[in-house]
């Protein structure tokens, strides 16, 4: 039988730091605040003229990834592109990242699950190669979010920044059995009447792009709960417990989310990845980048067990045992 593997990791984000200090020199907020609240000392935002956008972050990553997978970018069989912050409408990123990158003809499509879109993309990947589309998928997760955010709101301002990461998944044959490696559960989970606590009030209906729209405490409160609970079941599906994770790369939304939910996991904090103090929340670009640089830093190694698990706006989550 065939599972996936990640056999290269990519990262990107913008030069231009936005410091706490900097935002509460435009609106009603402070570095304790934000550092208390939320973990997050800076975020990095695309800047006028950079050149950056969702899809050119994304091929930054992706050519990062595909070095290190050390495969030809004209063996990618399949791409996958997570986003909430699409350049257009259509054509999807997916294809715009093909042309960029001269990969030849391949199934190319967006996937648009917010925060948790780079969970939904890899378990979108596996089953593909499962069924036969190929060998090699480059999986890319990434978001503009200042390009959605309301200088008014405070309350959502703070949180968000942009960035990419993107994955090379490859195909390979296995037996099946607890030892293989790569990518061993998924468990994906969404619930539509959540949909007005956490959206972007724009789109063709409106003719307008719209802001994002949160109630903080209420998705606080879902987002502890619905982690914990979805990588349990991940871990289930794997046949894996809490004592054999070597790391939880959790979504980067919040320290206290973070944390919480490694606690009811019952995963000590040493165990925990975190880039939200630098990365802010990144939606899609949140996984991959904290996989990007704890693998970086040399904190993930081959052969390390690892729960990846996310929520955002849907409400949609899930996790992954790898
Ligand atoms: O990817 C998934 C999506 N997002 C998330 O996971 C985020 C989930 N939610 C959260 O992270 C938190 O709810 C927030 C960080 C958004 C808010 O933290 P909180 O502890 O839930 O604060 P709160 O909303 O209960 O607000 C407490 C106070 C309020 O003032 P009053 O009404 O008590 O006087 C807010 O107006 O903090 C105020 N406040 C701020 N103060 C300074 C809200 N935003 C700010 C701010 N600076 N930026």
């Amino acid at each position: 039988m065939y599972n996936s593997r990640i056999s290269g990791l990519g990262m990107y984000v913008p030069e231009n730091i936005v410091t706490n200090d900097d935002l509460s020199k435009i609106m009603d907020t402070s570095n304790e605040w934000i550092i208390e609240r939320t973990g997050i000392k800076e975020r990095r935002h695309i800047k006028k003229g950079d050149g950056n956008s969702t899809v050119v972050m994304g091929v930054k990553a992706a050519k990062i990834a595909i070095e290190r997978a050390s495969i030809d970018k004209d063996d990618i069989d399949l791409i996958l592109f997570a986003t909430l912050s699409p350049d257009y409408y259509f054509p999807g990123s997916g294809v715009l990242v093909q042309e960029l990158l001269e990969i030849p003809t391949c199934p190319a499509m967006d996937i648009r699950n917010q925060c948790s879109g780079f969970i939904y993309a890899i378990s979108v990947g596996v089953a593909m190669l499962r069924d036969g589309y190929g060998k090699k998928c480059l999986v890319i997760g990434a978001d503009s979010m200042s390009k959605l955010l309301d200088w008014e709101d405070r309350s959502t301002a703070v949180l968000f920044g942009d960035g990419a990461g993107a994955v090379v998944l490859e195909a390979y044959s296995c037996s099946g059995e607890k030892e293989d490696r790569g990518i061993l559960s998924v468990d994906l989970n969404s619930d539509g009447n959540y949909k007005d606590i956490l959206h972007v009030d724009g789109g063709v209906a409106s003719k307008t792009t719209g802001y994002l729209r949160m109630e903080g405490r209420e998705v606080f409160k879902h987002a502890v709960e619905k982690l914990a609970r979805t990588s349990e079941k991940a871990m289930a599906k794997a046949g894996v417990k809490s004592d054999d994770v070597d790391w939880v790369v959790p979504h980067q939304a919040n320290i206290r989310i973070i944390q919480g939910t490694a606690r009811k996991m019952g995963i000590p904090d040493e165990k925990v990845i975190k880039t939200v103090q630098d990365h802010g929340n990144t939606s899609a670009a949140s996984i991959p980048l904290a996989l990007s640089v704890a693998s970086e830093a040399g904190q993930i190694v081959k052969n390390d067990l690892i729960v990846t698990e996310a929520i955002g706006g849907g409400l949609a989550w899930g996790a992954i045992v790898l």
